[in-house]
C-alpha cells in the first residue's frame, strides 16, 4: 500500500518505517498516525517480519511531536479522538508482539518522545534530543508521556521534563534509562542494523513471549506477573522452535528458528 507520509523498506526479516515529513520535521498530523497504525498492524500480520525499526527522515529529527498547526484549531472532542488515536497507536506499537527499535538520530520531542517510548528499545545518536515540551504551549502530554515516562524513568523524571518542558540531550535521557543505547552519530545505522538483525535472528514466538510477560506481567502484581511468566514459559514448550534451541544446544550447532 502507498503511504503518504511515511517510507516502508525491508531488509531481509527486519521491516523499516520511516516517518517522512522533513519539511515539518516529522511531526505527527492525524493522517501519519492512521499511517502508522495501518503500517504496523501490518507489519504485526506478516509473517516474515521478524523486526521492526521505526525512524524518521533526515538528520533533524526523529519526530519532533504532534502537528502543532493542526492541532491549534481543534475542539475538546477533536482532542479527545486525537489523542485516543494516538494513545491506540503506541499501544499497538508497545503490544505488537515484535521487536520494535526506535532509531533516533535527532529531536525526539512532545508526540517523538511518546513514540519513542512506545518501542521497546530505543537506540540513539549522541546528538539526539528529547523532551515533553507540551507544557510550553499550554498544553499536556496526550499519547501517553505522562504514563509511559513514569513507567521508564520514573516519577521524579517524569514531572521534572513534563513540568519544566525541558529538552535533554541523548546522555542524560540515556542516564535516565529512557535511551537504551547511545551511540556517536555515525556509529547509529550500524548500530540499529547489528541491533536489529540480532532481534530478527532470535525464535519470534520466545520474543513475543518475553514482550507478553514484560509489558503485560509488569502491569500487574508480582504474583500476577510470575504466574503470567509460568504460563509463557509453559506454552513455550508447545514450539519447535523451543525444542531445536535446546537440541542445537545440546548438538553443539547453531540453532535455526523457523517461527513455529
Ligand atoms: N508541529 C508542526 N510543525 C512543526 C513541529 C510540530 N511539532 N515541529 C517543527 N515543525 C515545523 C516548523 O513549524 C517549521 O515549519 P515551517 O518551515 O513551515 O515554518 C519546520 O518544522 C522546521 O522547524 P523549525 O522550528 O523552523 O526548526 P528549528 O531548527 O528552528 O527548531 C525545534 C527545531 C524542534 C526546536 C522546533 O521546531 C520546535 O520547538 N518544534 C516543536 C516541538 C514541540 O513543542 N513538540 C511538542 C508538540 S505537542
Amino acid at each position: 500500500m502507498a503511504y503518504r507520509n511515511l517510507e516502508i523498506a525491508d531488509r531481509g526479516a527486519v521491516r523499516t518505517i520511516t516517518v517522512a515529513r522533513p519539511d515539518k520535521l516529522n511531526a505527527l498530523n492525524r493522517d501519519t498516525l492512521v499511517e502508522l497504525t495501518l503500517a504496523f498492524t501490518q507489519a504485526a500480520q506478516e509473517e516474515s517480519v521478524r523486526a521492526i525499526v521505526l525512524t524518521g527522515s533526515g538528520d533533524k529529527a526523529f519526530v519532533a511531536g504532534a502537528d502543532i498547526a493542526e492541532m491549534s484549531d481543534y475542539t475538546p472532542i477533536q482532542a479527545q479522538s486525537f489523542s485516543r488515536t494516538g494513545q491506540k497507536l503506541m499501544s499497538l506499537i508497545e503490544r505488537l508482539g515484535k521487536p520494535v527499535v526506535a532509531r533516533i538520530q535527532g529531536f525526539a520531542l512532545g508526540g517523538g518522545m511518546e513514540l519513542a517510548m512506545a518501542c521497546h528499545l530505543r537506540v540513539a545518536s549522541e546528538k539526539a534530543r528529547f523532551g515533553q515540551p507540551e507544557i510550553n504551549l499550554g498544553l499536556i502530554p496526550g499519547f501517553g508521556g505522562t504514563q509511559r515516562l513514569l513507567r521508564l524513568a520514573g516519577r521524579g523524571a517524569a514531572l521534572e521534563l513534563c513540568l519544566t518542558g525541558a529538552t535533554i540531550p541523548a546522555q542524560r535521557a540515556y542516564d535516565l534509562g529512557i535511551v537504551t543505547r547511545l551511540v556517536a552519530p555515525e556509529a547509529l545505522d550500524e548500530a540499529v542494523t547489528a541491533l536489529a538483525d540480532q532481534l530478527a535472528a532470535a525464535a519470534p514466538l520466545a520474543a513475543a513471549g518475553i514482550l507478553d510477560a514484560v509489558l503485560q506481567g509488569g502491569e500487574s502484581s508480582l504474583d500476577q506477573g510470575l504466574e503470567f511468566e509460568t504460563q509463557g514459559f509453559a506454552l513455550i514448550f508447545s514450539s519447535e522452535d523451543m525444542r531445536e534451541g535446546t537440541r542445537a544446544f545440546l548438538d553443539k550447532r547453531k540453532p535455526t528458528f523457523t517461527g513455529r
